[in-house]
């Protein structure tokens, strides 16, 4: 058998994402050290109001989610450690951090201070976390490169399903002249509930049940959410400079039953559609809702399921459907990520 490899993992946040990662972990851990020669190991747990754990052998993927779903939180499981995220950074021996906290797209806090901690703390990083990597990727990036560390931050599109990875390497060589698609899944999945006649209220609870929505939906519903990963979109694949700012943005606040029946009877179906596109020497991006026959492609995504298009010019239309949140498919986003970084970085 080749080699084996261990990375010891710091998780910040143990949400649907940090729970996914720690069921795939459970699930297949031992398969993914034989296929892949790989040790993944979760050396710490750092959550905000649940307890914070640290073990340096490792802790059991299986322990942290049986504790999780009997009482809530972590607080009960032996070593905890009164620490709070950036002393796990500076103090645990560590070699990743999993930075998946909640999203703050106001100024990307604290999830951009513990990435750049960890970068000067020699931990490669990676992400699904969108306030860092829509608003500070440039500084990130440079850190990460002048300290050989690899960032990863593949689920901050389309969860796991691999859009960045699809465009930045398959697509090498090509020229991408416009990006359009559903980028959230929660919205999706709103619209396509409520198109069954269930009311918002009931199926935005159910998409946050799911693990689908924001810790604040709000980012969901109003664009936000697809407004950042339009932004990510731009400034990784079209290397423009865009900010959120920058993105005309309108959510999916303004959509009644009756707005979506109407469209119904007419044989078309409203979805959120963020797009990019160069003009000129500009790249632009805007997210909007959306009134598309049911002959479009796009009108046939349904349920948290997302669908993006790469207009290329050498390809044409390539498009990408599959999974866009959800803490398993989350979860899968982060085990890509650290399966591409034993390949750059691993012995
Ligand atoms: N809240 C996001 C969504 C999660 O619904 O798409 C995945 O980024």
């Amino acid at each position: 058998m080749a080699d084996t490899t261990t990375y010891r993992l710091i998780l910040i946040g143990f949400g649907a994402a940090g729970q996914g990662l720690a069921r795939i972990l459970r699930d297949r851990g031992s398969w993914l050290e034989q296929r892949y020669g790989v040790d993944l190991r979760i050396v710490a747990v750092c959550t905000r109001n649940r307890g914070t754990v640290y073990n340096t052998t490792g802790i059991d993927p299986a322990v942290l989610l049986d504790a999780v779903a009997q009482t809530g939180h972590l607080r009960n499981l032996p070593d905890q450690r009164d620490w709070a995220p950036e002393d796990m950074i500076e103090r645990a021996d560590a070699d990743v951090l999993v930075e998946l906290s909640a999203t703050n797209l106001a100024d990307g806090e604290p999830a951009t201070s513990y990435v750049r901690l960890a970068l000067e703390n020699n931990l490669h990083v990676i992400t699904a976390n969108k306030g860092p990597i829509a608003l500070h990727l440039p500084e990130l990036r440079r850190l990460a490169t002048e300290a050989q560390l690899y960032l990863g931050y593949e689920g901050t599109v389309m969860s796991g399903t691999p859009a960045l990875r699809l465009a930045w390497s398959s697509l090498a060589g090509c020229e991408i002249s416009e990006i359009r698609g559903i980028v959230n899944g929660t919205t999706n999945y709103i619209l396509t509930q409520m198109e069954q006649g269930l009311s918002y209220a009931d199926v935005l609870a159910e998409a946050q049940r799911l693990g689908y929505a924001e810790a604040d939906p709000s980012g969901d519903v109003e664009g936000y959410d697809a407004a950042a990963k339009a932004v990510i979109l731009a400034n990784v694949l079209m290397n423009a400079h865009l900010s959120l700012s920058d993105v005309e943005r309108m959510g999916i606040t303004t959509l009644t039953r009756d707005t979506i029946e109407a469209a119904r009877a007419a044989g078309e179906r409203w979805k959120l559609i963020a797009r990019v596109w160069r003009e000129g020497e500009q790249v632009r991006a805007s997210v909007q809702p959306t009134r598309l026959p049911l002959s479009h492609p796009l009108a046939g995504v349904g349920g948290a399921t997302n669908a993006i298009t790469y207009t290329t010019d050498l390809l044409g239309d390539v498009t990408l459907i599959g999974a866009g949140a959800g803490g398993t498919a989350t979860g899968f986003a982060i085990i890509s990520d650290i399966l591409e970084m034993h390949l750059l970085w691993g012995r």
